[in-house]
């Protein structure tokens, strides 16, 4: 049976069941605690917690499924899949274990004929949780289960939570025993390879506080409802199915298989290492569009690291199986034609997908290769020293100058039989965890518990009155402080206000809150943020200044018209960039966020590489002109097929809903999906003045600029600027640039000049330093801490030197130095030296460990450097022992 077919059979079971069919939701929820949807129930879970009311009480879907915390088994295993699709049924307080069992076993056991998929029942087992008698007894009742085909299980394997606080429960698991050949006998409990997980039914009933693994956390209490969440892996049924050996050589994902072998022209069951790797090429290559259809860009953290992660293995294995070219464009055609009957968006966003993926192929590949040598080459020093661990460094190296994802380093790590210094690598990516963090503490309600609120979402929407003006009266339906209902704030204090209307602008879509005062008869609130609840929600921060705020209170919002005004010119400003940028850099930069406030915005779209000036100067005319041009400002509602056939832009990853608005500046220009507050003209906006742009992450840029009366002041403080270096450099500002570099010129001159003096003082050394040589064996040996401050170059300069002027005796010279925290230093060592068997390459090692230093070089020549000073003295005593042993 077909995948495709698989998945229709169970929604019409649960539809002709009396179920609602509900889409499957986008891999990426907004809630900061998930990385991915993996799981049926992930869209489901406000239901769950009474936070909000179902439309429904009975659901079934197919849900996409991301899980990458098994990436290192994919291929392995015969089961690991990081893309997968859920089935799955679940009752909102509706039926509970008994129907749900018999839901599942009638799918599993009906005839073909009979719309089910005929297992055969004798070879299916299940678990239940330790305690649950009741569904032991169902298994049994319902099913006519044997009980010794009933095992029970604790904790890590039959109960089952998203592993993050939220609803949890016992749960009982359905297993296919496939037969002898794939293991021991025992049931589930003995071998999970032959006898495998197809089915998980929740019965969903309490919720789970904070904990450390599947088996540590708290149950905090009962849900308000007893529910069901089902789950069956539509792959692992498929596998069984299709009468195949694992779930990389099912019908959706063999063919991809088929056209690695193509590319490579390595074969597919010949060897098994080889089979890992094609494997790895499929599984990823589907995730990997799934993903990028989602919204998912490339980056270096987040999401967009596990996308980045996924792209480059599949590069590393094609070209490990041998493929000299780039293989990505035709391996993501493979996957949109296996996957489009069940998701339409990879064929009609398919230019964009490709894009994507090629684009990071072909920016992995300019790399693979110089990175593939560095790493070689690390390994090699790392195991000449005899260590087993890559230094952080390196693997910083390979991160931010070759791409390498750190665990792609750590998995070459590990083929090679060395590890990495991970924590070394962490200090060094320090700055963009910070990055990471600050992003996580931007969004904001991350983390709280919403339950609060359900009422007032519930009620329906808080009117927003502030497109048309900046004033309402409206009526408090709340106060919220802690998370609790109070029923009055006074002066001095910070609540959080609903309102049934407002014009005060909520954050979103890049643009951040309205400031503005709620008054009242003796009340005044100065409004410092404004969120949303469930999209449509405006919760309003404030503190209280004069009077006292009371719930019931008729109020007067207002929002501060100055601020307001700034607000709209950095939005219509963000239009106006995006707008210039995909003019002057064509439409494949695409929008990845944007933020805007009073007299300032940026904007981060997907590019590869750094703007030269020439385009960030037509980008900045192009904004302006269009400024002066003194476009209209059209704002309409419409649906969002009509708004994207016009050409309206969207945001990719962004949940629209039916209706959406549309803000078009002068006609084909601009236009964009867009719930913002705008200027009326876009000569408001005034001048834009781009600050700069700059890399966000490797394929993400950002510019940012100041509007209106900021870009002014930005403009005159440069001004300023200039005639202070004027003033210093006593020329008219005109003249300024010749005469910086008339100065820089000149500053050139003196640094050789410097340079040449020091040479020289260096040389004035060397007479001194081959006097001192003294004999040690038949070697004459000069071992000396060289004048501080003597670096690199200069210092192999004076031992050469110093090997020159002691003749053809075997001669050995090495120098250390002192030199700004660092220890560098220099081995020579003469022919005849060498003909006894002196290298200097060699030498290092006797006195590298003294001063915490590393180095290399041939028979020669050596040099390196060291970190510890404090250890010269013992390094010059090791290395006059080692001469001495080797001098005979
Ligand atoms: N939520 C459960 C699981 O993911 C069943 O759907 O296994």
């Amino acid at each position: 049976m077909q995948t495709h077919e698989i998945r229709r059979r169970f929604l019409d079971h649960y539809v002709r069941a009396g179920h609602t069919e509900v889409p499957s939701a986008s891999l990426i929820l907004n809630d900061p605690n998930l990385l991915f949807v993996n799981a049926g129930m992930v869209q489901f879970v406000p239901y769950f917690l009474g936070q909000q009311t179902p439309p429904y009480t009975r659901a079934t879907s197919v849900q996409k499924c991301v899980r990458t915390l098994d990436i290192d088994n994919v291929g392995i295993t015969t089961r690991h899949n990081t893309f997968f699709q859920m089935a799955g049924n679940f009752s909102f307080g509706d039926y509970f274990k008994r129907e749900a069992i018999e839901f599942a076993w009638k799918l599993l056991t009906n005839s073909v004929d009979d719309g089910g998929y005929g297992f055969d029942a004798d070879r299916l087992w299940a678990t239940a949780y330790l305690d649950d008698d009741e569904a032991i007894t169902l298994w049994q009742e319902v099913a006519g289960l044997p009980i010794d085909r009933i095992q029970r299980r604790g904790m890590a394997d039959n109960y089952w939570s998203m592993g993050i606080p939220g609803p949890c429960g016992p749960c009982s698991e359905i297993y296919y025993d496939r037969g002898p050949q794939y293991g021991r006998e025992g049931g589930p409990e003995a071998d999970e390879d032959r006898y495998l997980e197809i089915w998980n039914l929740v019965f969903m009933q309490n919720e789970r506080g904070l904990g450390t693994s599947k088996d540590n956390y708290e149950i905090l209490g009962p849900l308000p409802k007893k529910n069901i969440d089902t789950g069956m892996g539509v792959e692992r049924v498929a596998f069984l199915l299709q009468g195949v050996d694992n779930v990389y050589e099912t019908d959706l994902v063999r063919p991809v298989i088929t056209k690695a072998e193509e590319l490579t022209g390595r074969r597919y069951g010949a060897v098994h290492s080889d089979d890992i790797r094609f494997r790895v090429i499929a599984d990823h290559a589907r995730t990997a569009a799934m993903l990028i259809a989602d919204g998912v860009n490339p980056g270096n953290d987040g999401r967009g690291y596990v996308l980045r992660r996924l792209l480059r293995r599949i590069v590393r294995s094609a070209k490990l199986l041998g493929a000299d070219k780039p293989t990505m464009g035709e391996l993501m055609v493979v996957v949109r034609d296996e996957m489009s009957e069940s998701y339409p968006e990879l064929t009609t966003d398919f230019q964009r997908i490709e894009n994507v993926a090629v684009g990071e192929e072909s920016a992995f590949l300019k790399t693979l290769t110089s990175g593939t040598k560095l790493f070689t080459d690390a390994v090699e020093t790392v195991k000449a020293t005899k260590s087993t661990v890559i230094p952080g460094s390196e693997a910083f190296t390979l991160h931010d100058t070759y791409g390498f994802p750190i665990d792609l380093t750590l998995e070459m790590a590990s083929e090679a039989g060395l590890s990495v210094d991970e924590e070394g690598f962490r200090s060094l990516m320090a700055e963009q965890k910070q990055r990471a963090k600050q992003d996580a503490q931007a969004r904001k309600h991350a983390h709280a518990d919403l339950t609060i609120y359900k009422e007032f979402v519930d009620r329906g929407p808080t009117e927003f009155t502030g497109f048309d003006e900046l004033a309402s009266q409206a009526n408090v339906l709340a106060l919220i402080r802690n998370g609790v209902r109070v029923p009055t704030a006074t002066k001095g204090e910070d609540v959080e206000v609903i309102l049934d209307r407002s014009p005060l602008y909520a954050e979103s879509g890049g643009q951040i809150a309205d400031r503005g005062v709620i008054t009242a008869n003796g009340l005044r609130a100065r409004v410092n943020d404004v969120q949303k609840i469930a999209k449509t929600l405006w919760v309003h921060k404030v503190t209280v200044e004069e009077g006292q705020l009371t719930e019931g209170d008729v109020v007067d919002a207002q929002v501060d018209p100055q601020w307001r005004h700034g607000a709209t010119q950095g939005h219509s400003g963000t239009h106006m960039v995006h707008a210039a940028l995909r003019q002057v850099l064509g439409p494949n930069a695409v929008q990845a966020g944007s933020l805007n406030k009073p007299g300032y915005l940026r904007f981060d779209f997907n590019w590869q590489g750094a703007l030269s000036d020439a385009q960030k100067a037509d980008i900045e005319s192009v904004t302006n002109d269009a400024v002066g041009a003194d476009f209209p400002v059209h704002t309409f509602i419409t649906d969002l097929p009509k708004a994207k056939k016009m050409g309206a832009l969207a945001l990719f990853g962004e949940n629209y809903g039916d209706e959406v608005r549309v803000v078009e500046i002068g006609g084909p220009f601009s236009m964009e999906l867009c719930g913002g507050t705008h200027v009326q003209h876009s000569s408001q906006i005034g001048p834009v003045t781009l600050l700069g742009e700059s890399a966000i992450g490797s394929g993400k840029r950002r510019v940012e600029a100041f509007v209106g009366l900021d870009s002014y002041k930005y403009l005159a403080k440069e001004r300023a600027l200039l005639a202070g270096v004027a003033a210093s450099l006593k020329v008219p500002s005109e003249d300024v640039p010749a005469r910086v570099e008339q100065l820089v010129e000149r500053l050139k001159v003196a640094e050789k000049e410097l340079e040449r003096t020091k040479a020289q003082a260096v040389l004035s050394n060397v007479g001194g330093f081959a006097d001192r040589a003294h004999r040690v064996g038949d070697v004459l040996l000069v071992a000396e801490a060289a004048p501080a401050g003597i670096a690199g170059n200069d210092l192999r300069t004076l031992a050469t030197e110093v090997r020159g002027r002691l003749g053809a005796t075997p001669a050995v010279v090495v120098l250390l130095s002192d030199a700004d925290g660092k220890v560098p230093f220099v081995v020579a060592v003469n022919k005849p030296a060498q003909e006894i068997g002196i290298k200097a390459g060699e030498l290092v090692a006797s006195f590298g460990p003294a001063i915490s230093g590393r180095g290399g070089g041939k028979a020669d020549m050596a040099q390196g450097s060291g970190s510890d000073a404090s250890g010269i003295p013992s390094a010059l005593d090791a290395v006059r022992k080692r001469v001495a042993e080797l001098a005979g």
